[in-house]
């Protein structure tokens, strides 16, 4: 689908390296707001597993039904993740993320009960303590996106209980662990 807007495989591959240099964080949101768009599709030639290898995690550390869970998306980004949870049965979903325009295709894709513009490492997750199920995130938890420094506020949120999976390496953003999925961590 790339191609079908002018972009070849290549040109998606360059588009994504020239991201892995830019660790301001306000410099990299900008450029996802302008991806927001073209997302999808790039990452689909580039094919993108990241969110279906952390729903897989999530759906056997999970215990009990999924459509009962309440999870939070963290860098939701245009709802890849959601698409993929919805059709395990996950129903109750809610995502922030930093970048106003990746928001507006999250909402767009309707799968979201709600959604927040929340930027990690500058501000906390709009939730009280122990809200969540499980809290995933997935594509960036990178030097210059989602500094690992938050991954406390990732667990403030989650309901304390079931371990917490480690982060594990995608070969599309390959520069830094890039999913992350917490589910209720042992406090
Ligand atoms: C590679 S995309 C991943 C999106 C989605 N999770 C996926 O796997 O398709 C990274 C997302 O993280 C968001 N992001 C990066 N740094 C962030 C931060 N510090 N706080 C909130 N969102 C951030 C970007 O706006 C972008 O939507």
């Amino acid at each position: 689908m790339a191609q079908e807007k002018g972009r070849n495989l290549s040109e998606v591959q360059t588009r994504i390296g020239a991201s892995h240099n830019i660790n301001d964080l306000d410099r990299k949101l900008q450029f996802y707001g302008r991806w927001a768009p073209d997302y999808d599709q790039d990452v689909a030639a580039l094919q993108y597993r990241a969110p279906r290898l952390a729903v897989d995690c999530l759906t056997q550390a999970l215990p009990g039904p999924p459509h009962a869970a309440l999870i939070l998306d963290v860098a939701c980004g245009t709802g890849l993740v959601a698409a993929e949870l919805q059709a395990r049965g996950f129903l109750q979903l809610h995502g922030v993320d930093g970048s106003p325009e990746m928001l507006k295709q999250a909402q767009a894709c309707g799968l979201y009960q709600h959604l927040s513009l929340c930027t990690l490492g500058q501000e906390p997750l709009p939730s009280p303590e122990g809200t969540f199920d499980a809290v995933l995130i997935v594509g960036a938890l990178s030097d210059g996106q989602v500094p690992c420094s938050a991954i406390p506020e990732l667990l403030r949120v989650a309901k304390p209980g079931e371990p917490c999976q480690p982060p594990l390496h995608s070969p599309t953003f390959p520069s830094s662990h890039h999913i992350g999925l917490s589910t209720p961590w042992a406090k």
